[in-house]
């Protein structure tokens, strides 16, 4: 299998919103629309979107929002469930940090992906921080 991996936001929406629903992180059928609304929003508001195809076929993808000199993070780091355990999520992390050599990376992780992202050289930071009633107020999430 010849996987190839692009730097664009230029994608097809209804593809990645497939993805999310796939993997489970999305799951309201009926908020299908506000949901592509706000992360095609998300990707192209990002300054690196990085995807992994299989010939014209969408796989997976990942992006970095960055002030591009000392910090950056990536979200929505997603493989596509039979494309799993193929070493696809580690080569899009590594084109990440790549990407920004200079910064200092960080992310939120779920506990069942933690030692994903410790493969890639990440170490839990038992004081990273975020405001509770946030996703209260994300219409994507809540
Ligand atoms: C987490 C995810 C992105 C990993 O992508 P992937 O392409 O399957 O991972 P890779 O094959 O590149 O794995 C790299 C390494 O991490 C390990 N790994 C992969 N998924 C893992 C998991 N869920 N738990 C523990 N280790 C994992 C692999 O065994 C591999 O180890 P190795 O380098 O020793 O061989 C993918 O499983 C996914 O999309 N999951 C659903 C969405 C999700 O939870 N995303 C994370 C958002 S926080």
């Amino acid at each position: 299998m010849q996987i190839t991996v692009k730097e664009t936001k230029d994608l097809d929406y209804e593809k990645v919103v497939d993805i999310f629903y796939e993997v489970k992180f999305l799951k309201n059928p009926n908020k299908r629309e506000i949901y592509k609304k706000t992360i095609e929003k998300a990707f192209k508001n990002s300054q690196y979107v990085v995807s992994a195809w299989d010939g014209n076929k969408l796989i997976g993808f990942a992006r970095v929002i960055t002030d591009g000199s000392l910090f950056a993070t990536i979200w929505n780091m997603l493989i596509k469930p039979e494309y799993q355990k193929q070493g696809i999520g580690k080569q899009l992390i590594r084109k990440c940090l790549n990407k920004y050599p200079e910064c200092y990376f960080f992310l939120f992780g779920d506990k069942k992906v933690v030692s994903f992202y410790q493969k890639s050289g990440f170490e839990i930071h038992r004081f990273g921080m975020y405001l509770k009633d946030g996703p209260k107020r994300c219409i994507t999430y809540n």
